[in-house]
C-alpha cells in the first residue's frame, strides 16, 4: 500500500473539492437537515484560566479621521507611536463590544465593532509586541468581554514572527503585530463546513476596521497572509485541532525586532466552549492543505499576484461620479463604527449614483497585503445588481476598478432574482444594490495553491468590511449576505463564466429594525 503523505499547498484539488462541497444551492439548503442545538451553542468568548490580566484603558479616544478618508488610505510607512492607549483604541474599534440589543422576549445579545456571520464571533485576536509605554513586551490574548489582555508569554517575540514570515519587512519592523485566528466550532456550530469560508470573511471585516483605524492614527499597517503556520500557532499556544491562525497585521514601523527568545511549548488552559463539539473534517483538511511549512515556501508564496482584468463586454459604460473630497460627510471613523450595525430591513428607496460611486471608489483603493501588489491589485471581480439607484438603469453590472466605471451587462428589473440569489432573503429584494465579489479560482489556485483560497476570501471580507464603513459614513445601511453559489455565477454569465462567488453585500436605505439597542463603552456590559 502506498503511504499517503501530508497534503501540500500545491495539491489544489483540495480547495476545489472544499469549495464544491460547501456550495449553497436551492436544494442543499432545503435538504441539508442541519438543526441548531441551542442547548449546545458555543460560548462567544475564549476564557483562559489563570493567566495574568492586563486591564486595557477604558477611556479610549474614538478614531477621528473622516471615515471615507480612513477607509481608502493605502498603507503608509509612518513609524508613529503605539502605546497601551493606542492599542486599546485599535482593539476596541475592530473587535470590541459596541452594542447590546435586548429582544422583545428580554434576551440580550452583544454585538461587536465589525460584522460577523451569525454574530458568532469566532475570530480571536492576539498581540505580539515590543516593550510599549505601559505594556511590557509579550504575547497577549485580547478579551473583548472584560476589555483586557491575558499574557501568554513575557518577552519580545516579534523576531519569531519575522522568521515565520520569512523576514517580511513590515513584520520585522513593526512594534506591534496582531494575529487573527479562528475557533472552528464557534462558527461551525451553525454553518458546518462552510464555516472555513466565514473565518476569512469575518476576519476581513475586522481587518477593514483595523486598517482604517491605523490610518486614522497615521500608523503604517500591512496584512500578511504568508507564514509558517506551525510557528505562529505554537507562539500563540493554540490548540490546533480547534483553532488556527489566519493572518497577521503589522502596526507601526521602524522598530526592528531583536532575535526572539526560544519559543517553548505552552498549552494554556481554557474553558470549553460548549458541552460537546462536532468535528467537521472538511475544515481541518482544508486548513492542513493550505499550510506553509518552510521559509522558502513562504517566500515563493508571497510574490505578488498579477490580476487579469475581466474582458470588456457588455453594453454601456457608466463612469463613476464620486462625491468630491471637500464635500464628504463629516462622519469620523469612530462615530461610524459605533453606529454601524447590519441592516435588517431596507426601505426600498433609491440611493444616488454619486453615493454608489463613492462607496465603490473608496472601498476599492487597494489593500497593503503580502499577497497583493501595489494599490489596484485585487483577486476579486465585482458584480452588482442595481435595484434602485438614481441616474442608473436597473440591471446587472460589472465594476471595473482600473477604469473606475460600471459596465451594464444586462438591463432589467432584477429585485426578485436578487432576493433569490441571497438565499431567498428579503434583503436582496429590498436593497438598492447587491454587490457580489467573485474570483477566478483557477487563476488563484495556480498562483497561490490552496492558501490562495483563504487569501481571496480574506480580501473579499476586507473590501466588504470597507464597504460597510463607507455605506454607513454616507448615512445608508448595509448587510453581508450569503448566496446560492452557482446561481450567482450563472446570473452574471457569460461575463462571470469560470468564476466563483465569494461574498455578497446588500446596501440601501435602512428601514427601522425592531429591538432596543444600547451603545456600549469599552468594558461596559
Ligand atoms: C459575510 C457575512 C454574511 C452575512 N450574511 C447574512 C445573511 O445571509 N443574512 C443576514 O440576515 N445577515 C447576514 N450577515 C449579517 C450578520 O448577521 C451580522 O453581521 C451579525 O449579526 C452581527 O451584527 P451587526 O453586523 O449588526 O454588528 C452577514 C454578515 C457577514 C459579515
Amino acid at each position: 500500500m502506498t503511504a499517503v503523505g501530508p497534503i501540500h499547498n500545491r495539491d489544489v484539488e483540495e480547495a476545489r473539492n472544499y469549495h464544491a462541497a460547501t456550495k449553497h444551492s436551492y436544494w442543499s439548503v432545503r435538504l441539508g437537515g442541519h438543526v441548531l442545538d441551542w442547548t449546545n451553542k458555543p460560548h462567544p468568548y475564549k476564557v483562559y484560566s489563570g493567566l495574568p490580566v492586563v486591564a486595557l484603558p477604558r477611556d479610549v479616544t474614538p478614531p477621528a479621521m473622516e471615515t471615507l478618508e480612513a477607509v481608502s488610505a493605502f498603507g503608509s510607512n509612518k513609524p508613529g507611536p503605539v502605546d497601551l492607549h493606542r492599542l486599546a483604541q485599535l482593539l476596541f474599534f475592530c473587535a470590541g463590544l459596541t452594542k447590546k440589543k435586548v429582544y422583545p422576549g428580554g434576551e440580550a445579545q452583544h454585538f461587536r465593532a465589525a460584522s460577523c456571520t451569525g454574530a458568532l464571533y469566532e475570530i480571536e485576536i492576539y498581540t505580539v509586541c515590543r516593550d510599549l509605554p505601559d505594556l511590557p513586551a509579550g504575547v497577549y490574548h485580547f478579551s473583548p468581554v472584560d476589555f483586557a489582555l491575558r499574557r501568554l508569554r513575557e518577552g519580545d517575540f516579534r523576531g519569531e514572527l519575522a522568521r515565520a514570515t520569512a523576514d517580511e519587512a513590515s513584520i520585522e519592523g513593526a512594534p506591534v503585530i496582531l494575529a487573527l485566528t479562528a475557533i472552528f466550532w464557534r462558527n461551525a456550530w451553525k454553518y458546518q463546513a462552510r464555516a472555513y469560508r466565514h473565518f476569512y470573511w469575518d476576519s476581513g471585516t475586522i481587518v477593514a476596521n483595523l486598517l482604517a483605524a491605523t490610518a486614522s492614527a497615521r500608523l503604517a499597517s500591512r496584512v500578511v497572509a504568508g507564514f509558517i503556520d506551525a510557528r505562529v500557532d505554537r507562539l500563540l499556544g493554540l490548540d490546533t485541532e480547534r483553532e488556527a491562525s489566519l493572518c497577521l497585521v503589522s502596526i507601526g514601523a521602524h522598530s526592528p525586532a531583536p532575535e526572539s527568545p526560544k519559543v517553548l511549548p505552552i498549552a494554556p488552559k481554557t474553558v470549553p466552549l460548549s458541552k460537546r463539539e462536532v468535528d467537521y473534517p472538511l475544515i481541518t483538511q482544508m486548513r492542513a492543505a493550505s499550510m506553509l511549512a518552510s521559509e522558502d515556501e513562504v517566500r515563493s508564496w508571497r510574490s505578488a499576484f498579477e490580476s487579469k482584468p475581466a474582458p470588456p463586454s457588455g453594453e454601456k459604460l457608466f463612469p463613476l461620479n464620486p462625491i468630491e473630497r471637500e464635500r464628504f460627510p463629516v462622519q469620523t471613523l469612530g462615530e461610524v463604527i459605533l453606529r454601524r450595525g447590519s441592516t435588517r430591513r431596507f426601505a426600498q428607496l433609491p440611493i444616488t449614483f454619486r453615493q454608489l460611486s463613492t462607496i465603490l471608489e473608496r472601498s476599492n483603493c487597494g489593500i497593503s497585503a503580502d499577497f497583493l501588489g501595489g494599490s489596484g491589485t485585487t483577486l476579486l471581480h465585482t458584480y452588482l445588481i442595481v435595484n434602485s439607484v438614481e441616474d442608473l438603469p436597473t440591471g446587472a453590472f460589472h465594476y471595473s476598478c482600473s477604469q473606475q466605471s460600471l459596465r451594464l451587462l444586462k438591463e432589467g428589473a432584477f429585485r426578485r432574482e436578487a432576493g433569490y440569489l441571497c438565499l431567498d432573503q428579503g434583503l436582496g429584494i429590498e436593497a438598492s444594490v447587491v454587490v457580489f465579489f467573485l474570483a477566478d479560482l483557477n487563476q488563484i489556485l495556480n498562483r497561490y495553491g490552496n492558501r490562495g483560497y483563504g487569501a481571496a476570501q480574506l480580501e473579499a471580507g476586507i473590501v466588504g468590511g470597507k464597504m460597510y464603513l463607507c455605506v454607513y459614513a454616507l448615512g445608508l445601511g448595509a448587510t453581508g449576505t450569503t448566496f446560492y453559489d452557482d446561481d450567482v455565477t450563472e446570473f452574471f454569465s457569460p461575463h462571470a463564466q469560470g468564476k466563483v462567488a465569494l461574498f455578497a453585500l446588500a446596501l440601501g436605505r435602512s428601514a427601522r429594525a425592531p429591538g432596543r439597542v444600547t451603545r456600549l463603552r469599552p468594558g461596559a456590559d
